[in-house]
């Protein structure tokens, strides 16, 4: 894929300020340049929420919990934290935190407001995201930080002391991290009358949210506060107040402020009849609209990283075409790629307004429709699709799956395109077909595998997860597989307690279940070192550069390092030849690998190695002793094992045509499930007998398709897990078929 540096363009920064491995978080001050910071100000001073600050801070010292809901785009990530540092809540000591369920969102967020504050990014404004913590001890006053980090804070740190004011942001997305953390933040409140919980929404769910944290919900207009302010409480004394949340009680009803946007009118367009591939449609579209020369960018809603590439792709060919018939100064299309994988930098373009005669066309997942603001885009274009978890506690299989988004979301999306004026959104459906769409999207705490969330839950003491306070009731029947699966891998006792050490050790480590377990079980087979790598490597992106169009170039470089063990043990291959290369760049280049994230990898791998370390373990190698790794991997993976069925001829999809089908060993609860080997995977092609995968994904006509598989030898089943399995070709009577 080509890169769209623009001329002049910075290659590693985003909004002057380098992330990743180049960045800068040595603690000296940024340079301010002073236009910059006058015009951003400036900008600021517009922004819708900014008229909205009285109430704000007047709200937020009154209640415990304040739900502020408004338009993308209106200010609330950027502006409500800074209003709040203004006003004093970071100064006793305490910081504010602000929670965003993306990282991608955390990290160009903080970045954009340590721009605005004049500071240097990990110093008074940072962010912390999994295995990245740029923020400094005692200095860094305001936190981005993605939900999941926050509630791991939460382990060491229950009552978040840390913290005076916790802004959950957006919270509409529901994803499981945000709902957990507003089920436990109501327990910290009851303890903590001094914290305050800012819930920022971009629609308008506030309602139940607010309920949820009080059944005596108070509604707060614009002009409320200040009527309340003729009565005994006077919202200026808020906003003077030295000391703001100076350990004084809030009042524990919720408040719920609205901010009116700026939002233009939007005309939505339907297709007249259904269209076979999206993605080719969606470049159609925005090429006409190019050629019909109305100003304004275009954004398209993709599901995921290959279809946002193949977009650029066909763009760029496009684009190289209407260049040559359009002459030197016509309106040029800049195609740009932007989902969470993305190096930050270019990301930032994607972001940013287009410069002169170049029309920005966006091919963009999910990631654009609430918590990134795009400059300058009038035209969206939606797929009307999103790749999402879904989990169907029969099969107890989570997989990735591409559906058809709810009405709400499609909303959210067409909205994008009126920031700037009128706009128009261009959905690749019928009307009908949307009207049958679902109207809002399904929580993801009822549609995940909960084993990680239990397991957080029961390390912060809270055992009854029936009697736990949860937005969305998760489906009792996930719970209980999330009991069994986290039963089966030593976590929890026969009585469903937190076994010691194993089930403490698991939720002290910064992994999911299996992966932990893993982790674990290989620092028994002296394979630590190897399975640290491992794990660190399946918490980055690909380690393969992004290689949209050039597929038969990767898969050579793929087999250089690809192992008949599988996919992780092909990892480590990779792994191990780069540390051979002395870490090099030029090594990584020339082998398609990414070396930004192998240099992420390694960073990964020692916190994993310390977190050991502290746990009192020490991880050892078991230098090519291959077997050992594959051992540790059934160890933490057997729940996901397969076996062979046969061989499954349908010719829907040519490279499929002949597929190896498989099915879980343990049994899917009487479900019929196809699971196949992932044409990503060094082992598409070959048929071992039996093997183990760490992620499915649910693929057209209903296969799901198993990535990351490793190999194994069936007598290692019951060997590993006898209580799950008996023999090597029969799973363990479990009450649950589990
Ligand atoms: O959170 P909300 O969607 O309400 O808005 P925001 O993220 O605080 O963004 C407010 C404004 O800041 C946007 O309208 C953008 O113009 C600008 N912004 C930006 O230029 N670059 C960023 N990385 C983030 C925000
Ligand atoms: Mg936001």
């Amino acid at each position: 894929m080509g890169t769209f540096l623009r001329p002049g363009q910075r290659k590693a920064a985003a909004f002057g300020v380098s992330f990743d491995t180049d960045r800068d978080t040595s603690g000296a001050s940024a340079i301010i340049d002073t236009e910059k910071q006058s015009n951003l100000l400036h900008q600021r001073k517009r922004l819708p929420v900014t008229r909205y600050q009285r109430e704000i801070l007047y709200l937020l010292e009154k209640h415990g919990c304040t739900v502020l809901v408004g338009e993308t785009g209106c200010g609330k990530t950027t502006q409500v934290p800074q209003m709040l540092l203004e006003a004093g809540w970071a100064a006793g000591g305490r910081s504010i935190a602000c929670t965003q369920p993306r990282r991608v969102a955390a990290i160009t967020v903080a970045a954009r407001v340590a721009d605005e504050q004049g500071c240097t990014l990990g110093r008074e404004v940072g962010y912390k995201i999994r295995f990245e913590d740029v923020s400094t001890s005692g200095v860094t006053k305001l936190k981005y930080c993605t939900d999941g980090s926050l509630l791991r804070e939460m382990m060491d740190d229950p009552l978040l002391t840390a913290y005076s004011v916790v802004m959950v942001d957006e919270a509409h997305e529901r994803s499981l991290s945000t709902d957990l953390l507003l089920g436990l933040l109501r327990k910290v409140l009851v303890q903590r009358p001094d914290l305050r919980i800012l819930i920022s929404s971009a629609s308008l769910e506030a309602e139940k949210v607010a309920g949820f944290y009080d059944a005596r919900t108070v509604k707060t207009s614009r002009k409320r506060p200040h009527q309340e302010a003729a009565g005994n409480d006077d919202p200026a004394t808020a906003l003077t107040s030295s000391d703001p949340g100076n350990g004084k009680p809030a009042d524990l009803s919720p408040a719920i402020l609205s901010v009116e946007g700026r939002l233009h009118p939007v005309q939505v367009h339907y297709l007249d009849e259904p269209c076979s591939d999206y993605v080719v449609t969606a470049i159609e579209s925005a090429v006409n609209l190019h050629r019909e020369s109305v100003p304004g960018d275009i954004l398209i809603f993709l599901t995921g990283q290959e279809e946002c590439e193949r977009a650029v792709t066909l763009l760029e060919e496009e684009a190289g075409r209407l260049r040559r018939i359009g002459g030197k100064n016509a309106l040029r299309i800049m195609p740009l790629p932007l989902f969470a994988g993305l190096p930050a930098a270019q990301q930032a373009l994607a972001l940013e307004a287009a410069p002169r005669n170049y029309r920005k066309v966006v091919a963009a997942t999910n990631v654009a429709e609430t918590s990134l603001t795009l400059e300058g885009v009038t035209f969206v274009i939606d797929a009307c699709h999103v790749k999402q978890k879904t989990y169907n506690p029969r099969t107890g299989l989570e997989a990735l799956l591409v559906a058809p988004i709810s009405q709400a979301s499609a909303q959210q999306r067409a909205g994008r395109a009126g920031r700037v004026r009128p706009g128009h959104c261009l959905r690749l459906c019928t009307q009908e077909a949307f009207s049958q769409l679902q109207q809002a999207t399904v929580p993801e705490m009822q549609r995940s595998e909960l084993a990680g969330t239990v397991l957080q839950l029961k390390a912060l003491g809270i055992d009854n997860m029936m009697r736990f306070h949860w937005l969305a009731p998760p489906p009792a029947e996930a719970m209980v597989r999330a009991l069994e699966l986290l039963h089966s891998l030593g976590a929890l006792d026969d009585d469903a307690r937190l076994s010691k050490p194993v089930g403490c050790q698991m939720a002290e480590l910064p992994l999911e279940p299996r992966l932990a377990a893993t982790l674990l079980a290989a620092v028994r087979f002296g394979c630590g070192q190897e399975i640290a790598t491992i794990c660190a490597l399946l918490s980055v992106h690909s380690v393969w550069a992004s290689g949209g169009g050039q597929r038969k170039a990767m898969e050579e470089a793929q087999s250089k390092f690809a192992t008949a063990e599988g996919d992780l043990v092909t990892y480590l291959n990779v792994w191990k030849a780069w540390e051979d290369s002395g870490r090099n760049r030029k090594w990584a280049e020339r082998n398609l690998v990414s070396q930004r994230v192998l240099l992420r990898a390694a960073d990964i791998r020692n916190q994993l190695l310390y977190h050991l370390r502290r746990l009192g373990m020490e991880p050892i190698s078991c230098e090519n002793e291959v077997s050992a790794v594959c051992k540790a991997i059934t160890a933490g993976l057997f729940s996901n094992a397969t076996r062979l069925e046969g061989t499954v001829y349908e010719s829907v999809d040519a490279d499929y045509s002949g597929t190896n089908s498989y099915s879980l060993v343990r049994g899917t609860g009487g479900q019929a499930v196809r699971l196949r080997i992932h044409k990503s995977s060094v082992l598409w092609r070959v048929r071992p007998s039996m093997l183990v995968f760490h992620t499915v994904q649910q693929g057209p006509s209903s296969w799901h398709e198993m990535q990351d598989v490793t190999a194994i030898q069936p007598e290692w089943l019951p060997e590993i897990a006898p209580h799950m399995f008996q023999s090597v070709a029969r799973p363990r009577p479990q009450p649950g078929g589990m």
